[in-house]
């Protein structure tokens, strides 16, 4: 069995036990990332360490035994000891606020967070990332601070849910008229030859793919414009993809059932997928 860790102590994932008090079960009041790790190496760590320890701060939750230092050590155990050297891997990593007699305000101080961090095997889907993949457009019913990669995902539930159920990979939200980002992904387009994608905003997760592909973008001289695509817009859209830890560069080739562009990965897609695929198996950073 899988070996996990909780709060200092590394157990078999069956054995973890939180309290029902938890503030992470009872309020969604915790903050988490996914990391991707590629023959035993974390890709990005020290983006990922820094964009967890401001989301905790944002929230006020003691980040006590969640420092990025200590946080790495244990993903690097976990990726050891579950037989995760070799090949693909992720780590899920949580911090919520801890476990608390029920009340909405902040427990009483001294409460210890609670810290959780399990490794699983990873095998990304490339036929997907090759052809292409389905999405929808989604309302963003989300709160206002999407910047925050808060434990509340009921957004992406139901969003991902929809696109299940049309057969789809990928919600796209929209918020009044402008797309802002994927369920579990970051959006980029291009519109008359220029990559578009929601500038950083509270609306927006602050994607570490995301930032990548900016870099990539500037690197092969494809022209950027972080301002947002209004659903308006979408017919003169040449091509679409989301992005992520998990997700890579997909390009979405369907959307709402009518073709984006031609209907196949686009070019600028396809330069910035294999950029990307360098960086995380190649030279990576
Ligand atoms: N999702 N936007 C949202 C709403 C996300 O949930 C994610 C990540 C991203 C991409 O961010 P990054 O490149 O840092 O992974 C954008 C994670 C992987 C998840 O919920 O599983």
């Amino acid at each position: 069995m899988a070996t996990v860790y909780l709060n200092g102590k590394y157990v078999p994932k069956g054995e973890a036990m939180i309290s029902v008090e938890d503030r992470g079960f009872i309020f969604g009041d915790g903050i988490y990332e996914v990391v991707r790790v590629i023959e035993g190496r974390i890709f990005a760590w020290d983006a990922h360490a820094a964009r967890m320890a401001n989301g905790l701060g944002e929230l006020r939750i003691d980040a006590r035994g969640a420092d990025s230092a200590t946080l790495r050590a244990v993903c690097e155990k976990l990726v050891a000891d579950d037989g995760l050297t070799t090949g693909e891997a992720t780590v899920y990593l949580q911090v919520s606020r801890g476990a608390a007699m029920r009340v909405h305000h902040f427990p009483p101080a001294g409460t210890k967070p609670t810290v959780y961090a399990a490794a699983s095997p990873f095998k990304p889907n490339f036929a997907m990332r090759e052809e292409g993949a389905k999405g929808i457009t989604y309302p963003d019913v989300r709160w206002a601070r999407c910047d925050l990669k808060t434990v509340n995902l009921l957004g992406a539930v139901l969003a991902r849910q929809a696109a299940a159920e049309a057969g789809a990979y990928e919600a796209i939200y929209h918020r009044d008229g402008i797309i802002t980002e994927g369920a579990a992904t970051n959006a980029f387009m291009v519109v008359g030859g220029v990559l578009r994608s929601h500038p950083l905003s509270n609306y927006i997760l602050h994607g570490i793919t995301r930032a990548v592909i900016v870099e990539l973008a500037a690197e092969l001289n494809i022209p950027l414009d972080e301002r947002p695509v209004s659903l308006l817009e979408l017919p003169q859209v040449d091509e679409l993809f989301v992005c992520g830890t998990t997700t890579d560069v997909q390009p979405i080739v369907v959307l709402d059932g009518k073709p984006v562009g031609n209907g196949k990965p686009g070019p600028v897609t396809v330069r910035l997928r294999e950029a990307l695929a360098a960086r995380l198996y190649g030279t990576g950073k």
